[in-house]
């Protein structure tokens, strides 16, 4: 990537929509608008639309911050250059066949969201040469009320193309324009794959952290690991049938450093499950059963976690 390049010398300009007022949706819209990209924000009916700012905790600090809130307009969505979608990986198909009729067709929707199976259940709503991209982000954030949050973790963002075409200016102007506002951010031909290793780590750690109430550092106990070894060898059977390959030692080893890196944490499945919010079990440990049945290979472990927590929750 060329230092010198900045993203109005491409044909993307700065036009955002961030629909979704979560952590990560805030943390975004924090970093575009302290770069003046022109950037608004959709959130639920929650918020009402009289809310004018919202507050911003910054890593390693910890005074409060308030700033302005620019609520999304209809015209700012059919304007958009990008429209970052950070709702729940179950909302987003309602929020997505909702903002259709008003995208454009060269607006760049980017999914932000955990688990898989998501682009498929929008990419009906939308044209087939939508450019549609994953963001995969590992900042840390929490969220200590509606429209406040603290950035409790540098992370990175990985974006990578789902559908439709970029140009190799447009790849390059969309990741300076992540750079520039939160730092680091990297642009993957084959972010498949990187899906894949997120929902393996998020496989093993959301459902056991959720089920037995602890950090993601207990994960790693030896009486876990035969569940562990289990859900592992599932996920990488049904993922070499969708073409992804994972040596089992290489992975094992990943999701037992995330669950050491983050030993602290609460899961995000944790904490649904704590606060008896719908979970993303369905398209997680579910997205797993899913495809063993399409592919007719037995996915036990993730089947019974799925059916466990949604017993515990969704119903
Ligand atoms: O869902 C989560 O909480 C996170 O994806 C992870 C990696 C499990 C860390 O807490």
């Amino acid at each position: 990537m060329k230092n010198s390049l900045t993203a109005s010398t491409h044909n993307l300009s700065k036009r955002i929509v961030v629909v979704g007022q979560g952590a990560i949706g805030l943390l975004y819209y924090h970093h575009f608008s302290q770069q003046n990209y022109q950037v608004s924000l959709q959130a639920s009916t929650s918020i009402s639309s009289s809310t004018t700012s919202y507050s911003f905790t910054a890593y390693n600090t910890t005074t409060e911050h308030n700033f302005l809130l620019q609520h999304t307009q209809t015209v700012d969505i059919q304007n958009a250059d990008i429209i970052l979608i950070c709702v729940k990986s179950y909302q987003a198909a309602v929020v997505i066949e909702q903002l259709a009729p008003l995208i454009k067709p060269k607006s760049i929707i980017v999914l932000a969201h955990n688990g898989m199976g998501v682009y498929e259940e929008i990419k009906g709503y939308l044209p087939t040469t939508q450019p549609i991209l994953a963001l995969l982000t590992t900042h840390g954030c929490l969220r200590n009320k509606p429209l406040a949050i603290t950035h409790t973790g540098i992370g990175k963002t990985d974006i990578g193309l789902l559908n439709g075409n970029l140009s190799l200016d447009t790849i390059e102007a969309l990741t300076l324009l992540f750079n520039q506002a939160i730092p680091v951010a990297e642009y993957h031909h084959n972010i498949n794959n990187k899906q894949w290793l997120k929902l393996a780590i998020n496989c093993v750690i959301n459902p056991i952290t959720a089920l037995h109430n602890i950090e993601n550092g207990q994960v790693n106990q030896y009486k876990f690991t035969p569940l562990v070894t289990k859900i592992l060898e599932e996920v990488i059977a049904v993922a070499k049938k969708e073409g992804v390959t994972f040596s089992f030692d290489k992975l094992f080893e990943v999701v037992h450093g995330v669950a050491t890196a983050t030993a602290k944490n609460s899961s995000s499945m944790r904490c649904d499950v704590i606060a008896k919010r719908v979970t993303e079990i369905a398209y997680i440990n579910g997205y797993i059963h899913r495809l063993g049945e399409k592919h007719g290979i037995a996915t036990v472990e993730n089947t019974r976690l799925w059916q466990q927590i949604t017993t515990l929750t969704d119903t």
